[in-house]
Formats: C-alpha cells, structure tokens, sequence
C-alpha cells in the first residue's frame, strides 16, 4: 500500500495547496461510518479513524438514552485496528467495532474513541419487526462534494429521517485515493453517515488506473472504512455482497472487475433466493442512458441471470443523468428488472435517446426514497424542492415483477 508508482496523474491523487477543510487524521476519530456486516435486524459495525498516534480504538454504547447520565455506565467494545499508509505516505489506523444483539424498534447511542480523544454521542434507531421498511438511494457524488453534493444528502435525510439505511452507487469520490476528496466525502455525510448503514459499491472512480486509463486496483482504504459481509467472492474485498433485509435480498456487485466470477456467484444467490423481492445495486448501468457508453460486461454477463431469476429493481449510477425503464423484447414487450440511473452529485451528461428508457431528465441532481412492503416496492424520485419528478410501484405477479406508473 502506499505510493504507487504508475497511477493516475500524480497531482490528482493530491490534495489542493490550500485545503478548505482539514483531511489528515488526527488522535480525534473521523471518517466515522455505520455498515452492515451481517443482519440489519441485529448488528451495527462502525469504523473510523486516528493518526498513528491511536492505535487503538473502544466503542461506548448505551441503550439508556433518555438517562441523563447514561454515559457513566456504558457498555464499551474494543475495536479491532488496522495501520494504513495513504497515498501520500502518512500512517494513520482504521478502527471497526460490531454491535450484536441489538433489539428491533430499540434506540441505542454510541461513541467512538480512546483516552481522552472520543467522537460526539451518536443516536441511532433499530428497525421494528413490522415488514415495511424505507431506504435513500444517492447517485453518484464525485464532484465538488463538499460543496454541492452535501445538499443532496441532508434533503434526502431530512425527508426521510426514519429511512433505515442509504445505498451509494459508486464514484462517491473523483480519484482513488485523494485523501482530500475522501475527506470531502466524510464531511458532506458528517453525522448521517454515523447513524445509518452506509451500504455502498465501488464506481470506476474507486479505482487506480494506470497511465494509459486501465484499471489496476480498487482504492486501498475501501476494505478498512466499508464493511460488509463477507459472503462475497473473497478477491473483491468487500466489494461483492448480498445482505437479506426483511422480504428483500439486495445484492450489491463491483462492475469494474471480475464480471464472470461475479456472474457465478451471483446465479447462487439469487437462485437460493428465499426473499419475495431483489435489487441489485451496480455502478455501470446495464442500458446506458447516454450516447456511446455501452457497458457489454454486465450486459452480456449479468443481464440474463437478472431475467432468470426475477430479479425487480437494478439501482445504477454512472451515466450522470436520470432515467428509468424496463428493456422491451422483441414484440415490445418490457419485461424484467426495473433499471434506474440517477446522480446526485453535479455533474451532468447529456441524456441518450434509447428505447428501454420510460422516463428520462438531465441536468438534475436528486435522491431516491425507496418504501418496501410485502405488496409492493414504491420508488420516488426528489428534486432538491421536494417535489416528485418520478414515482413507480413494483407488484409481483407468478413471482415477475410487474410494474404500475402512478
Ligand atoms: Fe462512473
């Protein structure tokens, strides 16, 4: 790890001379972050990290919460910590703690930390035991995230306080590993991204290219600061996974590397698919929305086992523009999976003109709030007033999705 000798653009991976906002770590935790490694029902993993002066790190959890003193008596997890060499050469060290056993429709608090070096109390909410459940899917971040992403993200929580996790489909950031533009990210989400699962995949932005643009590795610190479980194919570091939240089984795939190894595992995991519902999460859209950005990959790999398998929601990123459809067949047919492309961030492409497109926009940032439910799966999209540019539901019927516009 550390500095590679035939990455990007050198200067790319830098921060800018005068930095807005500090991006080296200190003996204070940042970079805190709430993922899934296993059951949203029962467990919390929380990373964050210190400069190499912690190399140790305790999480204090409370359940108490309307105790005044609730901190005195807190329970503590020891963290496990892992030393990292950024791009630029400095060692800092990655902290991950698991909360298990937490109780459905509980309310719990939390802080991270050592010594005399801790993160504010952090209130979070465990899902009820009731079926319905509500997730923010975000689009791409990637440019000027501090500045013009952060919008999108405090709408979106904001307007869904009690959503109980956020799914990121790639690019969260521009180059690999610019510690600045991570640091961007980190302070855009701020304390959401504490108290919530963050459940991302990587974009090609997370990814370390060589002089002439091919990609060599995903970004170092991904494995440290994104937790996942690891049911995936093992070389994708949490990169590939697939989490049963309640009637769903939601699949989340790295569409930069490995696309047949993927396909293999992914046929397992929707075949022995108990759940009513599955939505995939991809960073390259299997239909693009724009001109001249066909992703064959996952089209000629993934698309069919999607089919097969009735898979009803594929969430993408990518084409930085939104659209919404479901591919026709040979009579006209649309059939399958409902394919979504979105961004969040602001940058915007011009918008394609392809016929699997139903409902197509550029030039918009938006969040999504997905409501889920043993009957349907009900999909709105938001501009930044709060209006609807998009709704759609998802029934199924003889176990294929069908949909009905609003
Ligand atoms: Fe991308």
């Amino acid at each position: 790890m550390g500095t590679v000798g035939y990455a990007q653009p050198h200067e790319k991976q830098l921060p800018p001379d005068q930095p807005f906002i500090p991006y080296k770590a200190s003996e204070m935790p940042d970079r805190i972050l709430m993922s899934i490694t296993d059951s949203l029902a029962q467990t919390r993993t929380i990373t964050w990290r210190t400069s190499k002066v912690v190399q140790t790190g305790t999480l204090e959890w409370s359940d108490k919460i309307t105790q005044i003193d609730f901190y005195r008596d807190a329970n503590r997890v020891n963290a496990r910590s892992e030393r990292f060499v950024t791009y630029t050469g400095d060692t800092v060290y990655y902290h991950t703690a698991t909360l298990r056993m937490l109780k459905s429709g509980e309310n719990y608090v939390y802080r991270v930390g050592e010594g005399d070096m801790w993160s504010e109390w952090i209130d979070f909410s465990m899902p009820t035991d009731e079926d319905a459940f509500q997730f923010i899917y975000m689009g791409d971040a990637q440019n000027d995230i501090r500045p013009l992403w952060s919008r999108v993200f405090r709408k979106a929580y904001a307007a869904a306080p009690a959503a109980d996790f956020v799914i990121h489909v790639g690019d969260l950031i521009n180059h690999s590993q610019n510690e600045y533009e991570w640091a961007e990210w980190f302070r855009a989400g701020d304390f959401m991204l504490a108290a919530k699962p963050q459940l991302a995949v990587r974009g090609n932005h997370e990814y370390v290219k060589d002089e002439k643009g091919v990609k060599q590795y995903s970004t170092p610190s991904w494995p440290h600061q994104f937790r996942y479980p690891p049911n995936g194919p093992s070389s994708l570091s949490n990169g590939a996974y697939f989490i049963d939240i309640k009637n769903c089984r939601f699949v989340f795939m790295d569409s930069n590397d490995a696309l047949d190894l993927q396909g293999q595992w992914l046929e397992q995991v929707l075949k022995y698919n108990t759940k009513k519902w599955a939505i995939v999460v991809c960073h390259h859209p299997v239909v693009s929305a724009t001109e001249g950005r066909i992703n064959d990959g996952v089209m000629t790999r993934w698309k069919p086992l999607f089919d097969k398998y009735n898979v009803d929601l594929v969430l993408q990123g990518h084409d930085h523009v939104y659209a919404r459809g479901r591919i026709p067949d040979s009579e006209g047919n649309r059939i399958g999976p409902t394919y979504v492309i979105s961004v969040a961030g602001r940058k915007a492409y011009a918008v394609g003109n392809h016929p699997w497109m139903e409902v197509k926009m550029g030039n918009v940032q938006t969040y999504q709030l997905v409501e889920m439910s043993d009957e349907a799966i009900v999909f709105k999209t938001y501009a930044l007033d709060g209006h609807v540019l998009d709704v759609f539901r998802i029934v199924k019927r003889d176990d294929k999705p069908v949909v009905e516009d609003n």
